[in-house]
C-alpha cells in the first residue's frame, strides 16, 4: 500500500469530534460545513485552528477579519453533519429551524458554539489552515458530542 492509504487507514483510528463551521459572506449568503479538524492552539489569545479544503465552498468566503462560528454537534445532529458534507444536499445547509441567522449563523442546540475572527489564513498545498482569535463561547453542561471514528459516527 502507498504512503497515503496507510496514512488513510492510521487517520481513520482517531476519534474526531464532529463541528459545523458556519458564516455569512459579504453577499450576505450563509455557508455552512461539517469539519472534524478543529484543534485550539492557545488561551492567551484565545484561538484555534481548522483545516479548509480549498475545493469546498465556504474556502473562498473565509477571509482575513472575517466571523465565523464553530457548532461543536451532539449526537443528535447526525443529520445537520451529513447535510453539511454533502454537495447533493448543499440547497439544504440552513433548513434546520434551530440556526440563528441573524447575524453569525449559529446553531441554537449545539453542544458548543465558538465564535471566531479570522486571523491568519496559511495555505498548504490542497487546504488552508484557518487561524483564528475566540471572540465568545458558550457550552452545555451535559456532554453529548457527536463523535465519527473509521468512517462512522461513533
Ligand atoms: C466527519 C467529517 C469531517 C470532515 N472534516 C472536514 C474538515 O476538517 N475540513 C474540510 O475541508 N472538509 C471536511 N469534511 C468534508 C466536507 O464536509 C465536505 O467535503 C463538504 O461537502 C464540503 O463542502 P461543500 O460541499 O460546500 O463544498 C468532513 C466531512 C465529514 C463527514
Amino acid at each position: 500500500m502507498s504512503i497515503q492509504d496507510n496514512f488513510r487507514l492510521a487517520m481513520r483510528s482517531y476519534i474526531y469530534s464532529v463541528s459545523v463551521l458556519s458564516n455569512k459572506d459579504n453577499f450576505g449568503n450563509c455557508n455552512a460545513i461539517t469539519v472534524s479538524s478543529v484543534t485550539s492552539i492557545s488561551m492567551e489569545p484565545p484561538s484555534l485552528l481548522v483545516c479548509i479544503n480549498k475545493d469546498s465552498k465556504i474556502h473562498d468566503r473565509l477571509q482575513i477579519d472575517s466571523d465565523f462560528c464553530i457548532n461543536l454537534l451532539t449526537k443528535d445532529q447526525e443529520t445537520i453533519s451529513n447535510v453539511c458534507s454533502s454537495e447533493a444536499m448543499h440547497d439544504q445547509r440552513f433548513n434546520d429551524p434551530r440556526w440563528n441567522i441573524e447575524s453569525v449563523p449559529y446553531l441554537t442546540n449545539a453542544q458548543a458554539n465558538i465564535f471566531c475572527k479570522v486571523d491568519k489564513l496559511i495555505s498548504y498545498h490542497t487546504h488552508s489552515i484557518v487561524i483564528a482569535h475566540v471572540t465568545k463561547s458558550t457550552s452545555k453542561d451535559k456532554i453529548n458530542t457527536l463523535t465519527y471514528v473509521d468512517g462512522s459516527y461513533a
